[in-house]
């Protein structure tokens, strides 16, 4: 196939988050590539402002991003044991655009975290709250980074052996759903 589109949504907006490291990562391990970081820096989801504007730009941009991507990626930690705000609120905005742009949508999802679990009880609500999208998430190895403080060298590459096997084996069923 040629180059993949690949759109990244990452649940951390910081700008040294480890979780669009892992994206990129992800991305750089799938190989003949193009990412594209979603910006989820978006309003909240306030039906009030939905009824006087309609679905914000910013939202729109990103349901068409999602729409016209050969394929997504979603990286995000875990906040007390739950998926980040920011990744549910970009779900419930997405989820009132016409289109139903995650329908059929080859998905991976990964997570990096400080906890010892990696982030993996995000990663399951992650998983349950997409599954009214119908989006195509790939099985896998799980790909949940762990101490993701000292996971990543100077360069932003993962250091751990296991992780680059698995997060390149993950991306390569990724690309056979495409
Ligand atoms: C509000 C908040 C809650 C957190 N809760 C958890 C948690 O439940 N489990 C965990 O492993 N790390 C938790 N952390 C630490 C994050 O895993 C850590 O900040 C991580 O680096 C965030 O990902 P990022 O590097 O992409 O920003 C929490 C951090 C914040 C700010």
């Amino acid at each position: 196939m040629a180059q993949v589109k690949l759109l990244g949504l990452s649940g951390a907006l910081r700008k040294d988050s480890t979780n669009t490291l892992l994206l990129k990562e992800a991305a750089r391990l799938m190989g003949d590539a193009e990412l594209t970081l979603a910006d989820l820096n978006l309003p909240l989801y306030d039906g009030d402002l939905e009824a006087a504007e309609g679905v914000p730009a910013s939202v729109k941009t990103l349901a068409e991003q999602i729409a016209a991507a050969d394929a997504v990626i979603i990286s995000t930690p875990e906040y007390n044991r739950g998926l980040p705000g920011v990744m549910k609120n970009a779900l419930d905005w997405v989820s009132r655009v016409e289109g139903a742009p995650w329908a059929g949508k080859p998905v991976a999802l990964m997570s990096a975290a400080a906890g010892r679990s990696g982030g993996d009880r995000g990663l399951v609500m992650l998983h349950t709250c997409m599954t009214p999208f119908a989006p195509k998430i790939v099985g896998g190895p799980e790909v949940t980074v762990a101490a993701n403080y000292n996971e990543f060298d100077e360069n932003g590459q993962l250091k751990g052996e296991l992780y680059v096997k698995n997060l390149t084996t993950l991306m390569a069923t990724l690309r056979a759903a495409i």
